[in-house]
């Protein structure tokens, strides 16, 4: 087992990387927000394979959190993930306090643009503007030479890689396959609030992501229609709503026009649990 280096300050953390620094090492950050499960360690081996040295950080943003969301009681098991941390031979953890992302005072934000404005921006209008604002900070304070993140979130992948062009920031985006139980449903922290019951319907949300593909591959003059089937077989499971399923541009996120590479993305409620997920063609 290797030995994990903690850090929570932006001295400690500086220190920590600047002794990588001077030993000329590639430094890959994985930011996490903890409740960790085999996705986030998926993207820690990948981090390990690209990297002389892998840092994964914890925080609980709150910035990405609207006041009636789930932030109070967001999974944080903070022991457990530094366990699995040191199984898995990571080397460093940065896992701050709030103020040193958020000091007294603080009041700048960055605002996404148009990438950001559909889909869950759309349906969570603080999200992006908070995932941006807290990912540019860990940039600029880790200075990692690459950041990995899920497809699993497959429009912050890209309201991300839009911000690091935009910004010129200096790190490679690095993008990690979704990571999926056997029957499909794939890897989330927030599976963790799911019943029995509700666990047990939950992998319809990717068979409805499977039928829209297949429309969009063998009869795409048929996807407004599989739209709806797709949507009615959710509500069917036992989905209490969906926010969207759509298919879309995979970079721009705008409505799918034939030629276009597609990204179909899903939203819905299972009981008081919003799942996302999304796939591309195969
Ligand atoms: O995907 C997440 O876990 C979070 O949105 C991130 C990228 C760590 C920013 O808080």
């Amino acid at each position: 087992m290797s030995s994990l280096s903690i850090v929570r300050t932006r001295a400690d953390l500086r220190s920590l990387v600047s002794n990588w620094r001077r030993d000329g090492k590639k430094i890959a950050l994985v930011p996490t927000m903890g409740a960790l499960h085999a996705g986030h360690l998926a993207l820690i081996e990948q981090a390990k394979a690209a990297a002389d040295v892998v840092i994964a950080s914890i925080f609980v943003n709150p910035t990405q959190f609207a006041p009636h969301e789930d932030l109070a009681r967001y999974p944080r098991q903070e022991a457990a993930d530094i366990e699995q941390l040191q199984a898995i031979g990571c080397d460093g953890l940065y896992a701050p306090h709030v103020s040193e992302l958020y000091p007294e005072g603080f009041q700048t934000r960055i605002i996404p643009g148009a990438v950001a404005a559909r889909l869950e921006g759309a349906f969570r209008p603080h999200f992006f503007g908070g995932v941006a604002t807290v990912v540019a900070k860990l940039f600029l304070q880790v200075e990692p030479d690459m950041a990995i993140f899920g497809e699993k979130d497959w429009q912050q992948l890209q309201v991300i890689a839009t911000m690091v062009r935009d910004l010129d920031l200096q790190v490679e985006i690095v993008p990690a396959p979704t990571h999926r139980e056997a029957d499909g449903l794939a890897l989330s922290s927030r599976n963790a609030y799911l019943s029995e019951a509700e666990r047990a319907i939950a992998p319809t949300l990717k068979q409805a992501l499977d039928r829209v593909a297949d429309a969009i591959q063998q009869a795409p003059e048929t996807l407004d229609e599989v739209l709806e089937q797709a949507k009615a077989q959710l509500l069917a499971s036992g989905f209490q709503s969906i926010d969207y399923l759509e298919a879309c541009h995979s970079q721009t996120l705008e409505p799918w026009q034939a030629g276009d590479p597609a990204r179909i993305l899903v939203a819905a409620w299972l009981g008081k649990t919003r799942l996302i997920d999304n796939r591309g063609l195969d």
